[in-house]
């Protein structure tokens, strides 16, 4: 079972017990609704996921609220239109908790684990038809390094992405094993003891769900949904992710947007949002250890003025 990442500073940061409707707009197994649902009687919640299996999930997690509970599978960048043609208001609170969660990662099938041999394929809706195969057998070389780099921070992006080529041009890359293989062999071992293909894993798995693409807009959008002091709790695990939610925090938080050589303010920006976590909350020492996933978490949270 996916055991949900700062769950005490998530209530908190949104104010839960919140009467009203609380949008999860990543529902995953269901874990931090779960517990809004538990500790508030009187939220109505809808839970969204891109992944038709996370909503199945979800809903056996959340049924014993099954009145209080609406699920969608759809993607959290549609929530602004989704709730202008619902009419979904007021918003009391909405979650978006990034990445990936355990029910994805335990099943060798959908291809996201590098220590579970199983068809290289990461992801999140299984309709979309660009698989982490066809990346990995079918982008440039520079590319590859490039979105090694970026995505995953690696070090060794160059001859990783040298290693996929060699070995793609003899056959196909088609497992998830066979690609940590070629990852493991084709760089040094980490002194800290992390695979060697952990983050080449995660850099593919950013780049075949495009998963930075519209975050900015998206956090933008919803936080202009919520109600007067209505809550918006974000949860990263990867610095590019998390830089995006930060500028667009600064962004709804500033109340001049004008080039600073300007004489005098000429935009009609106001403040919008209060920013509540900064910096950032950070997950405690022993959450890490019970639960290596909140390793890299970073908790940002604003309300709505
Ligand atoms: C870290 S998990 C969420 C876990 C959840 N908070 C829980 O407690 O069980 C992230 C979830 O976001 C989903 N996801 C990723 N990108 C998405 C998107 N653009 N729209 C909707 N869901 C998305 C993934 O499928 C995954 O189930």
């Amino acid at each position: 079972m996916h055991v949900p990442v700062m769950v005490n500073e998530v209530l908190e940061y949104l104010n839960v017990p919140v009467p009203g409707l609380v949008i999860d707009a990543t529902v995953g197994g269901g874990g931090h609704s779960a517990a809004i649902l538990g500790a508030s009687p009187a939220t109505v919640l809808i839970g969204m996921d891109r992944d038709p299996e996370a909503i199945e999930a979800a809903s056996k997690r959340l049924h014993t609220w099954a009145d209080r509970v609406e699920l969608l599978c759809a993607d959290y960048r549609q929530i602004p239109q989704l709730s202008f043609e619902r009419r979904w208001w007021p918003v009391r609170g909405i979650l978006v908790d990034l990445g990936i969660s355990s029910l994805q990662l335990d099943s060798a099938e959908r291809g996201f684990a590098f220590r579970k041999p199983g068809p290289l394929d990461m992801r999140f809706d299984r309709s979309s038809d660009w698989t982490a195969a066809d990346l990995v057998n079918t982008t440039e070389r520079d590319e590859m390094a490039t979105i090694l780099r970026r995505y995953g921070d690696e070090r060794f992006a160059h001859r990783i992405a040298r290693a996929i080529e060699r070995a793609r041009n003899k056959a196909p890359i088609r497992s998830t094993d066979k690609l940590a293989e070629i990852v493991a062999g084709a760089i040094p071992v980490s002194p800290r003891h992390i695979h060697p293909a952990t983050r080449t894993f995660q850099a593919i798995r950013i780049a075949v769900n495009e998963e930075l693409r519209g975050l900015y807009e998206f956090v933008v959008g919803s936080a202009r949904l919520l109600a007067p002091y209505g809550r918006l709790v974000v949860l990263t695990y990867h610095s590019l992710e998390d830089r995006l939610v930060k500028q667009a925090f600064q962004y709804l938080s500033s109340d001049c947007v004008c080039p600073p050589r300007l004489p005098q303010c000429a935009c009609s920006k106001v403040t919008e949002v209060e920013i509540l976590a900064k910096p950032p909350a950070l997950p405690r020492p022993e959450e890490v250890e019970a639960n290596p996933r909140a390793r890299s978490a970073r908790l940002r949270a604003l309300e709505r003025w």
